[in-house]
């Protein structure tokens, strides 16, 4: 099959892999009909020496048709229309059981971590999803049968990590009705957090980003604020000062890769992380007191200038972590079902997937006023 490939930093290129084959009687083989690029893939996409080997198979919001199942699969057959999601969850473990799939104990039994599609070995070494075909590790439990056919791939993708995610950090962070959320980040996973905030009832959600047309995107598609990082001048006082004493809830939706306003960089004198951990840093200073920071952001190593001396001074409580999407997934359905929420408004390309390098450049470079790329194998 083909299927997209870590080949080194920067480096996702289009080569024909193995078929993946059912290894347990608990897998499937999905045949993938649509399949996303996250921001977890950036990373991946500037760092992923560490967790990769080359040649590795990228990916984690796929859906598609199941074609073979193993002999202990009961809930799947032959030809059902699957999301599958990026957590791999063996369905009975304590974590899975109690909605904590993304850290469940028998999807990778080499690492203190939960499994994951495409994250390579500190996630249990699955190969992901920008693929033709999959192999589903716990198929019964790591998937979700889309209920309505004519429901288009694009609507229902989304559940496989974004939607979800979005939708926990909300939770995870406790907005509440009238709230200030503060919203770093407005690409994908922050747009949908910007519409799960408004949705739980805060009464000012304020986007944050650099780049102009995703905010635009904020305001369009959630009526919301927008804060835009000018030349990256900008650091978390401004925020502290038009939110008149920090935000309840700051939601970090950047990750490791965040660019870092200026204001910050002469302080950062000592660094040993990849990329970088302003967005942390912005929050610390742009949060309430006794407020919380969720951060969604993927972050991947140890951080030296982690501004713990303000979330202590401050009461600040720090959440974080990989979502736990598997059990939200029919929820979100029924939102999507009934035109509660309408995730295609995020989509600005859809590509094939042999053109998946070019995708990768596009989405890095938030050329061509990229927000979400769907690749269609
Ligand atoms: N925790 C989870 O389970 C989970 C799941 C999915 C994605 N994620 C993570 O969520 C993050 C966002 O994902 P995405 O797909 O929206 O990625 P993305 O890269 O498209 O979006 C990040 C946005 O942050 C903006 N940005 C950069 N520096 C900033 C700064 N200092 N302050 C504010 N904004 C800044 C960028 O311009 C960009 O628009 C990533 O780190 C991803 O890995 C986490
Ligand atoms: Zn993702
Ligand atoms: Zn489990």
């Amino acid at each position: 099959m083909h299927a997209v490939t870590w080949q080194g930093n920067q480096k996702m290129e289009v080569r024909r892999v193995d078929d993946p084959i059912i290894q347990e009687p608990t897998d499937a083989i999905i045949r993938i009909t649509a399949t996303a690029i996250c921001g977890s893939d950036l990373h991946l996409y500037h760092h992923g020496g560490p967790v990769l080997e080359e040649g590795y198979v990228v990916g984690h919001e796929p859906m598609g048709i199941v074609e073979e199942v193993g002999s202990q699969v009961h809930n799947l057959k032959k030809g059902d229309r699957v999301v599958i999601p990026f957590n791999i969850g063996c369905g009975h473990c304590h974590f899975c059981q109690n909605e904590m799939e993304s850290q469940c104990d028998n999807s990778s039994t080499e690492s203190l971590y939960g499994g994951l599609f495409g994250f390579g070995k500190l996630n249990g070494n699955h190969w992901g999803g920008q693929a033709e075909f999959l192999r589903v590790p716990f198929a019964d439990f790591t998937s979700f049968i889309v209920p309505e056919s004519s429901i288009p791939d694009e609507k229902v993708l989304f559940l496989s990590d974004i939607l979800p995610t979005a939708y926990w950090s909300v939770q995870n962070a406790g907005v509440k009705k009238d709230d200030t959320v503060i919203i770093l980040g407005s690409g994908p996973v922050g747009l949908f957090a910007q519409k799960f905030a408004v949705m739980a009832g805060a009464k000012r959600v304020i986007a944050v980003d650099p780049v102009a047309h995703r905010l635009d995107k904020a305001h369009s598609y959630n009526q919301v604020e927008t804060f835009q990082l000018d030349d990256l001048a900008t650091s978390g006082d401004d925020l502290y000062e038009l939110t008149k004493g920090g935000a309840d809830v700051i939601i970090d939706c950047v990750g490791m890769d965040g660019l870092e306003p200026v204001k910050e960089k002469a302080k950062n004198l000592v660094s040993l992380q990849s990329g970088t951990i302003s967005p942390i840093q912005m929050a610390a200073k742009a949060v309430k007191k006794f407020g919380t920071v969720q951060i969604t952001g993927v972050y991947m190593t140890p951080a030296s200038s982690y501004p713990l001396q303000e979330f202590f001074m401050r009461n600040v409580d720090v959440k974080h972590g990989q979502a736990p999407v598997i059990h939200l997934m029919p929820k979100i359905y029924e939102m999507i079902a009934n035109d509660e929420i309408d995730p295609t408004q995020i989509i600005t390309h859809t590509m094939a997937l042999a053109d998946a390098t070019k995708a990768y450049e596009i989405f890095d470079q938030k050329a061509d006023n990229n927000i979400k790329v769907v690749l269609k194998p």
